[in-house]
């Protein structure tokens, strides 16, 4: 009996708690900003957008929207009197970050971040105002440690002819952890090797052995190009420099083009046309000699 009571009771005060948790609820509900579940990963120099939405509109009059750093508490950008504020924006972020004019009227108060940096990363916190109230929700910035740069335009080399292939790296994880590979790409063969801190000559195959290979001295500086010695017609194509970290993995690409003749074929091609055009004129005189020779003496043979 007395089991039955308490049973009772509890579910009574469940359903109080319920109850006035709903209230609760209700009465929060009021400004109830909007950010990101997780951190964002952001590329070093991409752009990234920061979500920040109420879910329902506020009057522009009476919003005001503060992007700022949570660490140093700087300025990123400022909304207020219906109008973006750069001259109140940290210099850092100046031209950087902005927000999307068309979407403040819906309440979506995103933040647009572009060339990201490494001084980027870490907290921001999105604070929005209204006449009566305000609410913040947070925004992590995770940047990746690893960019890597290869070359915009081919390079073009005559067989024959040495060529630098490049493979910028940026990055802020010791030598001694990144693992960079020049593969070429058609033909899936590792063309040159860089782990654990050393260049491996020993991973190299045949066909590019003695002929490719890193500039030793630069590679403390992140410059992982490949030198290509006596360069082959069938080494045309891509090449792509990917470098590994623990934690991820980036790739960039390089096209070497060959081009038809060098100044060298050029000549000997030139040499060899001139000879033959002297061998046919210097033939003339001979045929007709020859021709002359023949008319003279028919009975001869
Ligand atoms: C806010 O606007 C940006 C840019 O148009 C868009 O990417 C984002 O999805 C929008 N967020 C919401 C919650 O509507
Ligand atoms: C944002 O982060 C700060 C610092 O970690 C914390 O004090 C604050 O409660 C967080 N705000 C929200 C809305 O999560
Ligand atoms: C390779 O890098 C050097 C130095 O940054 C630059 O001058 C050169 O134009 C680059 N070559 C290519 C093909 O991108
Ligand atoms: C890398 O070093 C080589 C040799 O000094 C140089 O020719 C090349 O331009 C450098 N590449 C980059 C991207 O700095
Ligand atoms: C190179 O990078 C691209 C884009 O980041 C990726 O899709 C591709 O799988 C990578 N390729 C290799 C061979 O790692």
């Amino acid at each position: 009996m007395s089991t039955y009571v308490d049973l009772m009771m509890k579910i009574k005060m469940r359903a109080l708690c319920l109850f006035l948790s709903l209230i609760c609820a209700i009465r929060t509900e009021g400004l109830s900003v909007r950010g990101p579940a997780m951190p964002l990963r952001v590329q070093l120099g991409a752009s990234v957008t920061l979500p920040c939405s109420v879910d329902t509109p506020i009057p522009l009059h009476e919003l005001e929207v503060q992007w700022m750093r949570e660490d140093s508490g700087s300025l990123v950008h400022l909304f207020l009197g219906g109008e973006s504020r750069p001259e109140s924006q940290s210099p850092a972020y100046s031209g950087r970050a902005e927000i999307f004019t068309e979407e403040i009227s819906k309440g979506n108060f995103s933040l647009l971040l572009r060339k990201v940096t490494t001084e980027d990363k870490g907290m921001y916190k999105c604070v929005v105002h209204t006449e009566q109230e305000s609410s913040e929700t947070n925004v992590t910035i995770d940047t990746e440690l690893l960019v890597v740069t290869g070359a915009d335009v081919p390079v073009f080399a005559y067989a024959g002819e040495d060529v630098i292939l490049n493979c910028s790296v940026d990055t802020h994880v010791p030598l001694r952890e990144l693992e960079v590979e020049w593969m070429k790409t058609n033909e899936e063969i590792q063309v040159l090797l860089f782990m654990e801190g050393r260049y491996r000559p020993e991973s190299q195959p045949e066909r590019f052995r003695g002929r490719a290979e890193f500039f030793s001295e630069e590679i403390p500086k992140g410059n992982f190009s490949m030198k290509l010695r006596d360069v082959k017609t069938e080494d045309r194509g891509e090449f792509m420099c990917i470098v590994h970290t623990d934690r991820e993995s980036v790739n960039a690409t390089a096209w070497l083009q060959e081009q038809g003749f060098s100044t060298l074929h050029w000549c000997v091609l030139c040499l060899t046309m001139a000879a033959a055009v002297f061998a046919v004129f210097s033939c003339i005189p001979a045929v007709w000699w020859i021709k002359k020779a023949l008319k003279e003496n028919p009975k001869k043979k």
